[in-house]
């Protein structure tokens, strides 16, 4: 492995860029892949030096203490390093390390730095030859246990779960958080492969983001089960995850499966029933799916996220469950992020667009190959519509508008990231026609499998292999503009105004002080019931509300998405019958998405809505997850403690 890391790093050191696809190793040996050392993949969120030396591959080997709230074991990281490196800097928040030696066992010396509130703190472990001998470290092993409030990670009290019996375990790691509970470089652009090994309380089931060795366990005494993973692909870092609990698991095809509580796999089996068809479109339209299995696990409703693209392994929020499918843009979402994320992955998370606002143009490609052009096209409109609710929110300039940006690791608006950079992607697919854009989608996917992707790069492989030199396709793309300037470039794909004509003549109708009675609303489907509820005047005399409410049940809404739409209206006028509604909404799940908007529109109705939030948030904090009481603390004022 050596000379070809030795290749790699003077190839990296002379022109700053990555090495190339075959120097990504396959094979007995592990894969290795290239870090970009450009300035534009230079990371601000970890503490890492990869030019200097950097993890290949991590090994855990942990045990979930349930009654401690820590994990707490080992990590066995393999390295790289330029000659003469002495030092590897790792990124690490929280963890008490308690020993660092090499393979051997020989203690290695190590200090922890300066904390920074976001990074953490930089682990230093010399690497230099030790005296005696000329050979430099390229195995060091950690011993550490994370903190009980480690932000990565949520222990659930039994109560806490549906089937009320057992704890629960979950992590989540995008943007920084993994560093919380492992201690590795935390750099989306730094990939390693993984391994690991961790043991539960009976009767807890493990399940992890890579190929499980062990699906039933094995002993590991005092009650305690051990299960085995394995990633043999490089992935980055953010995308190691965990959750353990009482799970139950159903086949959905031959490739797919959903894991869940057992008393959740009904519901969860039936609305996933289309995840295999899913798959089959999504490699129809880019290429093979590179990760063996693809199954889901539903997790319970404190998951901060809808969804998260663990490889082999989407978390999914249970209230995307509606019971008619209908919410199931969620699942290609993150079905379409094994290609655009974890294969081809953004260097950085300014570049984020590269993520998720490729991910949310396949997704609606996903949705129409399974559902038709119609839900898709309305699905397309309301994104549309979150870009332009961004732009109302940022300023139509504003600089958070760009594409790329400069802020930290979570802070780019998704009507940004996810709506704007889809409708950027739609627009060349406009503009060079659908099967030239996906004939070189799929090369891009199979160019940059397994690698890292800045906004330069995307922009210098269209050129290189879509525009090729076509000056006034160049011209009417506007690439650069899209990118890096601010606004909504005058080229944009605009949404088909057919998808919700009708809809919006009736939300019309009904502003003009037409009768509820009057609309279709029980007919329509969940995108069309948005549009109009989202398209309803923002003020509305407690009359109205409450007609709309008797005659569309909406205080029932068994859809988490139009339960929200209708909470936000109702609130933002201070309806007071929706206050119950709201309080066992926001009590019975933890979704930020859907949390926070809730709480913010409760405190901007003063006195009369904050004594209500300060409530509620009394009560429901403790259950949610710190991405979500990150967001709400805020809002409130409210002092964040250290749990
Ligand atoms: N990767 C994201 C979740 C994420 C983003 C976690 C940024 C941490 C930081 C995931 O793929 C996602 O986008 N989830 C969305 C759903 C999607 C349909 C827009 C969500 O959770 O709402
Ligand atoms: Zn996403």
């Amino acid at each position: 492995m050596r000379p070809v890391l030795l290749a790699a790093f003077a190839l990296l050191a002379a022109c700053g860029v990555t090495a190339s696809n075959e120097q990504a190793k396959e094979g007995t040996e592990r894969m290795v892949a290239p870090v970009l050392t450009g300035e534009d993949a230079r990371d601000p969120h970890s503490f890492a030096r990869p030019e200097v030396a950097r993890v290949t591959h991590v090994a855990l080997d942990l045990d979930a203490d349930f009654e401690a709230r820590r994990m707490a074991g080992t990590a066995t990281l393999d390295l790289q390093a330029a000659d003469g490196a002495r030092r590897i800097i790792l990124d690490s928040r929280g963890l008490e390390i308690e020993a660092v030696t090499d393979a051997d066992g020989r203690p290695l010396e190590w200090a922890l730095g300066p904390a920074d509130e976001a990074k953490g703190q930089p682990l230093t472990v010399d690497i230099g030859p030790s005296p005696g001998s000329e050979q430099a470290v390229r195995q060091i092993r950690i011993r550490y246990r994370s903190a009980p409030g480690a932000a990565a990670l949520q222990w659930l009290t039994p109560a806490q779960t549906a089937g009320g019996e057992h704890p629960y375990l979950f992590s989540q790691g995008q943007p920084t958080l993994n560093r919380t509970w492992i201690p590795t470089q935390d750099s989306p652009g730094i990939r390693q492969t993984w391994e690991a090994r961790i043991t539960a309380p009976e009767p807890l089931k493990v399940v992890m983001s890579g190929e499980r060795l062990t699906p039933e366990g094995e002993p590991a005494g005092q009650g305690r089960r051990a299960f085995r993973f394995r990633m043999d692909h490089p992935v980055a870092p953010y995308l190691i995850a965990i959750a353990a609990g009482d799970l139950a698991f159903r086949e959905l095809g031959p490739r797919t499966g959903v894991w869940t509580e057992p008393s959740m796999l009904d519901e969860a089996a039936r609305e996933l029933a289309d995840t295999e068809r899913m798959m089959e479109a999504s490699e129809r339209l880019y290429g093979p799916y590179r990760w063996g299995r693809y199954d889901l696990i539903v997790l319970p409703p404190a998951f901060p996220y809808g969804g998260m693209e663990n490889p082999t392994l989407t978390f999914l929020t249970p209230t995307f469950i509606a019971g008619d499918k209908s919410l199931v843009g969620l699942v290609a979402h993150e079905l379409a992020h094994s290609w655009s994320g974890n294969l081809v992955t953004n260097a950085i998370w300014p570049d984020s667009w590269l993520n998720e606002g490729f991910t949310s143009y396949f997704e609606n490609r996903i949705m129409e190959a399974i559902y038709g052009p119609e839900r898709a096209a309305q699905e397309a409109a309301l994104s549309w519509d979150s870009m332009e609710a961004a732009f109302e929110e940022l300023g139509r300039d504003a600089p958070g508008t760009r594409l790329r940006g400069d802020d930290g690791p979570d802070e780019g608006s998704s009507g940004i990231v996810y709506d704007k950079g889809a409708i950027f992607l739609r627009t060349v697919e406009h503009i060079v026609g659908r099967e030239r854009f996906d004939a070189y989608l799929r090369s891009y996917f199979d160019r940059h499998a397994f690698q890292p992707m800045t906004s330069a790069r995307f922009l210098a492989d269209l050129r290189a292999n879509l525009v090729r030199g076509d000056a006034d396709l160049e011209q009417r793309l506007m690439l650069d503009q899209w990118v890096y300037q601010p606004g909504l470039p005058e080229n944009a794909a605009r949404p088909d105004p057919a998808a919700f004509a009708e809809v919006d003549e009736a939300a019309r109708a009904f502003a003009a002080s037409g009768a509820a009675r009057s609309v279709p609303y029980g007919g329509w489907n969940t995108a069309e019931r948005l549009r109009f509820l989202n398209a309803l005047p923002r003020e509305l005399p407690r009359a109205r509300l409450a007609e709309l409410d008797a005659t569309f049940d909406l205080t029932r809404s068994a859809n988490a998405e139009t339960l929200f739409a209708w909470l936000q209206l109702a609130l933002a006028n201070r309806y007071q019958p929706a206050v119950p509604v709201a309080e066992r909404f926001l009590l019975s799940m933890g979704r930020r998405k859907f949390v926070a908007p809730l709480f913010e529109t409760l405190w901007d109705e003063g006195e009369w809505g904050r004594p209500i939030a300060r409530r509620l948030y009394a009560r429901a904090r403790p259950t949610y997850h710190s991405v979500t009481t990150g967001t709400v603390d805020e809002t409130l004022g409210h002092q964040a403690d250290s749990s």
